[in-house]
């Protein structure tokens, strides 16, 4: 239990790095808040024009989503990892340091699915591109491979993570309320326009 609590406020911590924020802030693109939807992952990012940014923004949220699963896994046990993954996800979305006021968890939610488990991973990955494909919409992609990831638990792993998948599927689309609205109502920017 003690252990399970370590790596649940390890995993949190981990999340809680505000990546986007501080690559544009070390990029000179300014303060996120005021861009775009305010966001601080790779979309908003994107918004900039620089696309190295929104680039280095999605590999390092997505990085600590999974290197906080490969740890726990590593020096513990599976459950742990389990805890890990979405204290990294809710660490992204309600950080400390930006007073619980984060994003919304698309690029440590596909981290810590192919950390998890590489199958469920590279099928929410590859829901997030067809998606984004189709619809040139960031937000939209994010909630198609959220609303499938418990359907490639299912069929693709012996199940164990559905709880998980479900659990985060459900605070993928809290996040994401007010794209939801604009999405429904047609004003939901498509990917790199702002
Ligand atoms: O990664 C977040 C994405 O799904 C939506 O971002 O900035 O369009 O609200 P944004």
């Amino acid at each position: 239990m003690t252990q399970l609590l370590l790596w649940a406020v390890l995993g949190y911590l981990m999340g809680s790095i505000p990546f986007g924020m501080i690559i544009a802030r070390v990029m000179g693109l300014g303060n996120l808040r005021s861009i775009g939807s305010g966001n601080i992952g790779a979309t908003n990012v994107l918004r900039t024009g620089n696309k190295p940014a929104a680039a280095l923004t999605l590999l390092f949220d997505a990085a600590k989503g999974a290197i906080a699963v490969l740890l726990a896994r590593a020096l513990a046990q599976e459950d742990a990892a389990q805890i890990a993954a979405l204290a990294a996800f809710l660490g992204h979305c309600f950080p400390v340091w930006l007073g619980f006021k984060g994003g919304k968890g698309v690029a440590t939610f596909l981290g810590l699915w192919l950390a998890l488990d590489w199958r469920v991973g590279v099928a929410c990955c590859l829901t997030w591109l067809v998606a984004a494909a189709i619809w040139r919409i960031s937000s939209l992609g994010a909630l198609v491979a959220a609303a499938m990831s418990a359907v490639w638990v299912l069929s693709l792993t012996d199940g164990s993570a559905l709880a998980l998948s479900i659990m985060l599927t459900v605070l993928v689309f809290w996040r994401h309320r007010a794209n939801l609205v604009r999405i429904k109502a047609g004003t939901e920017p498509k990917i790199g326009q702002s």
